[in-house]
């Protein structure tokens, strides 16, 4: 997918991502397994990210899961930065120029924008995916609805209790 042809061709890409993550969890519940091949998936499969992963709640914080992309900071306590204010909320969080965004947490320096969607079961938070892009306004509305309907998928396939409290 060439990056000029984005937005028209974005929901068919995250319908095909969900074909292709559902065909995966078909046969297996391992939440562990499961969110790291999301991770995989969604950065091999969607163009100019430079991060794609999860945090998990953990003590009341937010833990690093599994992800793509440079090592990135352990632990987001809840209201901080983009993570912990989705999180939080318990809503997306789109956020088109990081450097506007206060208290915006720099794991890596080519971070430009960012989406980060809260994992919620059963009325309960249980973490967040969050996309880093090195290019500003990367994220809109079709990036919610598609990753929205992923962690959908992820939270109905896979058996995430042992990765969150
Ligand atoms: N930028 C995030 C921190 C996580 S990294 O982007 C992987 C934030 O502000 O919560």
């Amino acid at each position: 997918m060439r990056k000029e042809d984005a937005g028209p061709a974005k929901p068919a890409a995250y319908r095909e991502l969900k074909a292709q993550l559902a065909g995966l969890f078909a046969d297996e519940r391992d939440g562990l397994a499961n969110s790291a091949n999301t991770a995989a998936a969604l950065y091999q499969g969607l163009p100019d990210l430079n991060w794609a992963g999860f945090y998990f709640l953990r003590s009341d914080e937010l833990v690093l899961g599994p992800f793509q992309g440079k090592v990135a900071c352990v632990r987001i306590a809840l209201g901080s930065g983009v993570c912990g204010v989705a999180a939080e909320r318990r809503h997306a969080v789109l956020v088109p120029d990081v450097h506007a965004f206060p208290g915006h947490i720099a794991c890596d320096a080519d971070s430009r924008s960012e989406i980060v969607i809260p994992l919620v079961r059963h009325g309960r938070l249980v973490g967040v995916l969050d996309l880093d892009s090195p290019s500003l306004a990367r994220f809109d509305d079709d990036d919610r609805i598609g990753l929205s309907a992923i962690v959908e998928l992820l939270l109905e396939s896979s058996d995430l209790s042992r990765l969150h409290d």
